[in-house]
């Protein structure tokens, strides 16, 4: 699986208003079995980048390729590349309009034209996956929790059995057990099914301690792309933009300012703790 962009931009106003483009010369390669993190502030464009992935917005200039072909040209098939790049959208509601969870989470694989029995089988498949038990089954998707919400959209998409999966904000406005729990579904998908991962995330502490890669973007560009302990270790740069790096990082410098020789760039909590015992050990941190 691989998604390339190549010199995309878009604007939501009209091609002939002069106002800035949403998107601006973007030029990127998702590759596979890869945890992407994209991060910006709000109205960077975040929303905007992942809905041309899959071609729910098709950009003013620039190419887009799914496996090497341009999903753009006339005759693509982009049923089938809506069940390839499952997304799940920053409001789930936006997501769920059937009667029942089981309903929901069969649309995408009627929609793919499986027989009655495969699609059970997949829906069934997949509340399990997202821990949506029988009792849910029968309830309509707006009496479920905010958790139970997002677990649903997940699980439609998970339906189709995609090859990426990309998310925007799965842990908005959930409690830190929902956070918890979505992210450990997320997780579990990439590491045992070998899912593509792009989500979309405000939390630098989710990225840092997930994302193989963090894509930064700023009006509608990308100023930074890259692993996540380099991305963070240019918090001054982040913080111009609005963002700033996992807390972590500013307690190692803080440390690393009264002279304590912690690595600079800790990324996670479990990683300054391991820093700070080290330390400690070597006598090297007093009180002051
Ligand atoms: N449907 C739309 N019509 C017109 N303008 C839009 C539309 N959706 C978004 N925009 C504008 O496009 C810009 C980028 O929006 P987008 O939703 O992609 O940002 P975002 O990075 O996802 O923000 P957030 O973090 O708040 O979700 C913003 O200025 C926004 O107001
Ligand atoms: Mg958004």
């Amino acid at each position: 699986m691989s998604i390339r962009l190549e010199h995309v931009s878009f604007n939501y106003a009209s091609r002939k208003a002069k106002s800035t483009p949403t998107l601006q010369d973007i030029n990127l390669e998702f590759k596979d079995g890869e945890f992407t993190a994209i991060i910006g502030p709000t109205g960077s464009g975040k929303s905007t980048l992942i809905q041309h992935l899959n071609c729910l917005i098709r950009p003013d200039e620039g190419k887009i390729f799914y496996n090497g072909e341009n999903i753009l040209e006339k005759n693509y098939p982009l049923k089938k590349l809506r069940s390839r790049v499952g997304l799940v959208f920053q409001y789930p509601e936006h997501q769920l309009f059937e009667d029942t969870v089981f309903a929901d989470v069969a649309y995408g694989p009627q929609k793919m034209g499986l027989g009655p029995e495969e699609v059970k089988k997949r829906v069934r498949a997949a509340l399990a996956m997202v821990g949506l038990d029988d009792s849910c089954h029968l309830l309509h998707p707006m009496r479920l929790s905010g958790g139970q919400k997002r677990r649903a959209a997940l699980a439609g998409v998970l339906a189709m059995e995609p090859q990426a999966l990309v998310l925007d904000e799965p842990t908005v406005g959930l409690d830190p057990r929902g956070r918890e729990e979505i992210l450990g579904e997320i997780v579990k998908l990439h590491r045992e099914k070998k899912l593509t991962i792009i989500m979309v995330s405000h939390s630098m502490e989710d990225v840092a301690r997930y994302a193989e890669r963090v894509i930064v973007m700023d009006h509608g560009s990308i100023p930074f792309d890259g692993p996540p302990r380099e991305v963070f270790a240019r918090y001054r740069d982040l913080e111009k933009i609005g963002l700033a790096a996992p807390q972590v990082i500013y307690i190692a410098q803080a440390l690393r300012r009264r002279g304590y020789d912690i690595r600079p760039d800790v990324l996670t909590v479990t990683e300054v703790k391991k820093e700070i015992l080290r330390v400690l050990k070597g006598g090297d941190m007093k009180c002051n």
